[in-house]
């Protein structure tokens, strides 16, 4: 398998308790933007996922009302931070699935090889410590054949929309829980060796944002 970080040299933060940006986000998840723009996109993905599914740095828990009980049979959701979980904790009453939340970051998930046949990260991998590392967990963790349904902002495309994202990196790591906007998750979704099987750009220039559906061969 292929890797693109010493995954071995770097300590991913097991807990996190960002309580500001936590209020941010969850006032921006009650906002004209999350519902306009991302309500949408989650729309479209959640309703892919199927079987035993994991949801990935569930922040606020803005995914759990939209999982299909027709398709989706429970759902282990992992999110590392304890902000986040005291909002994620209130919308599971929202489910219609049977949903679980750990705390837990996806760099060292507490589950047993090949137990999901879906896994869910919307706007997650840009914060992670250890992506590749990561990656290669949701691998491990996922059954073969099973599917990867990321929304995510990436790496931009062309010279100054890149410059752009190298500039505001360091400040959206400080005060937005790590957000690398310079991150090319695609580009490490490959390289861990998942398959992409459809893909479209969501809109947005500086902040990138892609729809991507990848399959775990072997
Ligand atoms: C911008 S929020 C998105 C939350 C949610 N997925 C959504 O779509 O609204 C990014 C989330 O990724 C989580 N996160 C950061 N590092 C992580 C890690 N190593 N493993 C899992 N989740 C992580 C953060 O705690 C945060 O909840």
């Amino acid at each position: 398998m292929s890797q693109t970080t010493p995954a071995d040299t770097i300590k991913p933060t097991a807990t996190t308790n960002h309580n500001i940006f936590a209020t941010f986000y969850e006032r921006l998840s009650r906002s004209a933007y999350e519902r306009s723009f991302m309500e949408p996109l989650r729309k479209e993905m959640i309703a892919q996922a199927q079987g035993v599914v994991l949801e990935i740095g569930a922040g606020t828990g803005l995914n759990f009302a939209l999982y299909n009980p027709e398709q989706v049979e429970r759902v282990e959701a992992v999110e590392p931070d304890s902000a986040m979980l005291r909002y994620a904790r209130e919308r599971l009453k929202t489910a219609h699935v049977p949903i679980t939340l750990t705390q837990a970051p996806v760099e060292t998930l507490p589950f047993a090889d090949k137990t999901f046949d879906s896994a869910v990260a919307t706007l997650v991998f840009c914060s992670v410590t250890d992506p590749m590392r990561g990656l290669n967990e949701v691998r491990r963790v996922l059954k073969p054949g099973g599917i990867l349904l990321l929304i995510e902002h990436v790496r931009a495309q062309g010279a100054f929309a890149q410059q752009l994202q190298n500039i505001i990196t360091p400040v959206t790591k400080r005060v937005a829980g790590n957000c690398h906007w310079n991150r090319d998750t695609e580009r490490n979704v490959i390289n861990a060796d998942f398959e992409i099987e459809s893909r479209r750009d969501a809109g947005g220039r500086v902040q990138r944002m892609v729809v991507v559906r990848a399959r775990h061969t072997t």
